[in-house]
């Protein structure tokens, strides 16, 4: 098969988010908080490759485009049931299902690193939020001795637990969809017998269906 035509299907900035993506979210996911600049500078970077794959939804090329793959759920679920019984038709943009992954993930990666900012600025008057969200922590820290921030009672009364709560709930839903993302290419790998997540990295699908 080395010699079939192929074609250009994934620009440079799909490519290279996707990449960001992957390295950011194994970065905040494994790092849970610790240490701090490095889970909020991996979940910071995350937001702004979701910020930009969302305005190259509207202004990239066909293939990037929402208005290319974003169909209705039933025909997502359609494709799912004909994908399981290997009788999907193959597509060379995004599949009906793996264009609603896209936004779902996009969507989740989004609640995800808003909690995260919004947690930091309620528990720590810190990043961005902390103007609108940082009162009672501010009033907590200066309440406390010098150096008291990171002992264990301080940190079990931190404000703003329940958007921990939160943000530990839309960290693990976003990781169950990276696993369902991840299971759903390879299963279409098979069916259509190409390499997607090598098409991901150069770019290039096979031209002919
Ligand atoms: C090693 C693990 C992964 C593999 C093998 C993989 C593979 C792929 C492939 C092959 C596509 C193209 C799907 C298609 O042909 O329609 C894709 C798209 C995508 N993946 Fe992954 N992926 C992985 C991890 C992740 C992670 C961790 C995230 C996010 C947290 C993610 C988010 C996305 C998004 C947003 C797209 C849409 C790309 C775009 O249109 O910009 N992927 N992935
Ligand atoms: C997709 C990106 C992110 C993922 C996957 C993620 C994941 C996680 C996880 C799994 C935890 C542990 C929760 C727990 O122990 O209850 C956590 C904690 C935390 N995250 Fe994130 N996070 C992300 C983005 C962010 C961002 C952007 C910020 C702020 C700038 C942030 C701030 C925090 C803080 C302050 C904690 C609590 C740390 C502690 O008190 O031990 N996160 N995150």
């Amino acid at each position: 098969m080395r010699n079939e035509t192929t074609t250009s299907v994934w620009d440079p900035v799909v490519r290279v988010g996707h990449g960001l993506l992957i390295v950011g979210f194994a970065t905040a996911y494994l790092t849970e908080g610790k240490p701090a600049w490095l889970h909020e500078w991996s979940g910071y970077g995350l937001a702004a490759v979701v910020a930009l794959r969302i305005v190259w939804g509207f202004v990239g090329p066909r293939h990037a485009r929402f208005g290319e793959f974003v169909v209705s759920p039933v025909a997502g679920l359609r494709y799912l049931r004909d994908l399981v019984t290997f009788r999907a038709p193959r597509h060379l943009g995004h599949s009906p299902a793996g264009g609603l992954m896209v936004l779902a993930l996009l969507a989740s990666l989004l609640t995800t690193t808003v909690t995260g900012v919004a947690y930091l600025g309620m528990s720590r008057d810190r990043g961005p939020l902390s103007p609108w969200l940082g009162a009672e922590a501010a009033a907590q820290i200066a309440a406390m001795p010098p150096g008291a921030e990171e002992t264990r009672e301080i940190r079990r009364r931190r404000p703003g637990r329940w958007m921990k709560e939160i943000h530990e709930i839309a960290a693990n839903a976003t990781l169950a969809l990276v696993l369902l993302h991840v299971g759903g290419v390879l299963l279409a790998s098979v069916v259509h017998r190409e390499n997607l997540p090598r098409a991901m990295v150069t770019g290039r699908k096979r031209a002919t269906p």
